[in-house]
């Protein structure tokens, strides 16, 4: 194997008037185009590595051991040497890309700017051109391109962040907690473009979260750090299937916990209750759109919406559920057949061991006092 990019040596590191090391004698690597997973919890040191290695600390730190670039000393560079490392080691702030933006310029000018601080050769129409290539890369339209930071989302803030960064061509790109300040869903769509076009340009990613399974998700490799050291490197094979340190343990514990409790749905307080309160099997409310009296008669096939679609679960007593999903997936039409305030199309809701789609309207009536009162205790079914 050719040199690593990175080559992190016994370092450690020592903020001003502080008698402890944040950072306590580690070493590791960063091979080109490897994507790796600084992982541990908040405080044990995972930011001053990544600052450490990007020269970013306060010249009254104290520090001792290596970090070579391309095997050469980063706290030996000089101002030229340290000008062109940073062109070519990207870090990108995630947790407030406002910060990095400037509110009085539009994002070309950004891009303009940026490219022209390290590429001063560049045309101003070279420079545009390229521009426009790189925010097409990360999905921002060119009619953007005369906009300013505060006319974007969150999400798109951080793709503009991105293309900055991809505009200086890095062979490698330090993310510190990239999925704090977003929603699920817009920072696993960051991620999955950001590993995707680390992959493309072979840039190496040096990925620092406390998140686990988002790593294990994005990652070739994990470095799991424990109170300023790293306690374990591996695979993200061999640490899942075998982690060997009790703090990794722990984790990993706590991460399948969570997931096997959202997939499977089986929690363990429900061992010793036989019946359940609420058990909904195979339930489906589907609308067929009629249509005009011709169309009934021409067209061959109805229109149907599903807006419920063979739901099955079951509420024990004494638990806590909660319904989730998107606008318009089917929450309160669910809600609403359980009811029997809208009769199910198929499928069996039982309640208390009797099948309510059984019931007529004035038994329903009766029984559905108790309903609202149970109905009282929110539930959880995440719809997929
Ligand atoms: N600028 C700073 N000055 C003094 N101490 C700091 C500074 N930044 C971080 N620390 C301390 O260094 C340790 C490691 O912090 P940090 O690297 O930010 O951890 P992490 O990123 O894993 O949450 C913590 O004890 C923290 O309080
Ligand atoms: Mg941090």
């Amino acid at each position: 194997m050719t040199e690593p990019l990175f080559c992190v040596e016994n370092l450690r590191v020592s903020y001003p008037g502080s008698n402890d090391w944040a950072v306590d004698d580690v070493s590791f690597a960063l091979n080109r185009g490897e994507k790796l997973g600084l992982i541990g919890e908040s405080g044990c040191g995972k930011s001053t590595i990544g600052r450490a290695a990007m020269r970013l600390l306060s010249p009254a730190s104290r520090l001792s051991g290596k970090i070579k670039y391309k095997g050469e000393s980063v706290f030996d560079f000089n101002p030229t040497q340290l000008r062109q490392f940073r062109g070519e080691v990207v870090a990108l702030v995630f947790q407030d890309p406002m910060t990095r933006l400037d509110p009085l310029m539009t994002i070309g000018e950004h891009c303009i700017e940026t490219l022209r601080a390290h590429q001063p050769q560049l045309s101003r129409r070279q420079a545009k051109e390229k521009a426009l290539e790189t925010l097409e890369k990360v999905k921002i339209p060119v009619n953007r391109w005369g906009q300013y930071p505060h006319e974007f989302s969150g999400g798109m803030r951080q793709r503009v962040a991105i293309a900055l960064a991809l505009l200086l061509n890095p062979k490698a790109i330090v993310a510190d907690e990239p999925t704090t300040s977003l929603d699920v869903t817009v920072a696993s769509e960051i991620l999955q473009e950001l590993t995707r076009l680390c992959d493309e340009h072979e840039m190496a990613l040096l990925l620092i979260s406390h998140d686990l399974a988002m790593v294990g998700e994005y990652c070739d490799r994990i470095a799991v750090m424990y109170r300023g050291k790293i306690v374990e490197t591996g695979s993200i094979k061999s640490i899942f299937k075998a982690p060997q340190h009790e703090y990794t343990q722990l984790l990993l514990k706590a991460a399948l916990h969570l997931h096997g409790e959202e997939s499977e749905g089986l929690p363990e307080t429900r061992e010793n209750k036989q019946t359940p309160l609420l058990k909904v099997k195979a339930l489906k409310q589907h609308y067929t759109l009629e249509g005009n009296l011709l169309e009934q008669w021409f067209s061959k096939e109805k229109k149907v919406i599903k807006a419920v679609d063979e739901i099955d679960f079951e509420l024990y007593s004494g638990e806590i559920l909660g319904l989730v999903g998107e606008s318009g997936c089917g929450k309160s039409t669910l809600s609403r057949t359980i009811l029997q305030l809208i009769r199910p199309t198929s499928g069996t809701v039982e309640f208390q061991g009797e099948d309510l789609t059984q019931l007529s309207p004035e038994q329903m009536r009766q029984k559905r006092r108790h309903l609202q009162w149970c109905f009282k205790i929110p539930m959880l079914v995440s719809i997929r």
